[in-house]
């Protein structure tokens, strides 16, 4: 279970671009805990300089400031890369209808930059963050790979174009590229303010500020709320994949299924607090329910999640408890 047993080769060294973000500062985090040089390339764009000052000490850890726009860019950051993780992304459903040509610009052509630059540096193994949201309208539960629908975003659209590069690379360059379909993931260090702030985190710090959280919608909307253990194990397992598993795009996620007013309540409940919320207008893009089969993860990558959501939001309150 989990990524406990997850070992690389003595001096395997690791790219993982987007490090000073929520998910990708987790994954230095967890890489370094277990003595692995690891190089972060992040623009600071969403990320936060803090998520990088956290690690400076570690003479394991290297920062390189950079925008993964930029070919040169990458291929600087690859050299001598054993294992790629690309998180740098710009995230958000609603600022993706706003921005259609930054989120091609960034998400597709950041993305294929890195993968033509893991190529040509010999990387191994070529790990990139993929959504859930390219299931689009599909209306069958639990989402499954290969059973996709109409896309609802042009930030849907960015990771689906990610995901045929990956193929392309692994078919015509000899990249092992493995996609990793993540389900709203929440957990330590992600961002709860601004307008594009996942749910999560930001009702926890609305209710900790005293303030009215606003649910877009009648609350009736569900999610496989992913714990961001759960997701370095993916990372983890990913790098540790064969050839015959590359090429492909999995379900990152636990298997469950929360319903956004179940989770409000539990968070009041948890915060000791009896507050209603605001209802508001449902957001156009948005998928209304969503929870993954993870079968074809635990079978071809050996991903096997212990990180439920009652356990995982247990965590994450308690550190927006100490952080905030
Ligand atoms: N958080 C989720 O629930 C979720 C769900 C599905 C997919 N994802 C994907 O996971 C990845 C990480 O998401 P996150 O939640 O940690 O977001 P985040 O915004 O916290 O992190 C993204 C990081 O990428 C950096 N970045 C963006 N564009 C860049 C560029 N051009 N060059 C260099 N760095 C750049 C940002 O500065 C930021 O540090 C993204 O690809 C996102 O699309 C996240």
């Amino acid at each position: 279970m989990g990524y406990e047993n997850a070992t690389f080769p003595e001096g395997s060294v690791f790219l993982v671009t987007g490090g000073a973000g929520f998910i990708g500062s987790n994954l230095c985090e967890a890489l370094l805990k277990r003595g692995y040089k690891t190089r972060c390339l992040d623009d600071l764009s969403t990320g936060k300089q803090a998520n990088v000052d956290m690690f400076l000490d570690d003479p394991n850890y290297e920062f390189i400031r950079g925008d993964i726009k930029d070919l040169d860019v990458c291929l600087k950051a690859c050299e001598g890369v054993d294992y790629v993780l690309n998180q740098a992304a710009w995230g958000s459903v609603p600022r993706s209808i706003e921005a259609p040509l930054f989120y091609c610009a960034n998400n597709v052509m950041g993305t294929l930059n890195m993968m033509e630059a893991a190529r040509r540096s010999g990387v191994k193994k070529f790990v990139y963050a993929s959504s859930s949201s390219v299931y689009g309208d599909e209306p069958n539960l639990p989402k499954r790979e290969g059973r996709e629908g109409n896309l609802l975003s042009p930030y849907a659209v960015t990771k689906r174009c990610d995901e045929e590069w990956g193929a392309q690379y692994a078919r015509h360059y000899g990249l092992d590229t493995y996609g990793l379909r993540y389900f709203n993931v929440f957990g330590r260090r992600q961002d709860p303010n601004g307008p594009y702030a996942a749910v999560i985190p930001k009702f926890i710090k609305q209710l900790l500020k005293g303030e009215v959280p606003t649910i877009h919608g009648d609350g009736r909307q569900s999610r496989d709320f992913t714990y961001v253990e759960n997701v370095i194990e993916a990372n983890f397992k990913a790098c540790l994949a064969g050839r015959e598993a590359a090429g492909e795009a999995y379900n990152v996620a636990y298997g469950g299924r929360e319903y956004l007013l179940d989770v409000y309540y539990g968070l009041t409940a948890a915060l000791g607090l009896d507050v209603e919320p605001n209802f508001g207008p449902e957001r156009a893009g948005d998928i209304k329910h969503s929870a993954a089969d993870i079968s074809k993860a635990r079978e071809k990558l050996g991903y096997d999640p212990d990180w439920s959501f009652q356990r995982g939001i247990a965590a994450a309150i308690e550190w927006y408890r100490e952080n905030l």
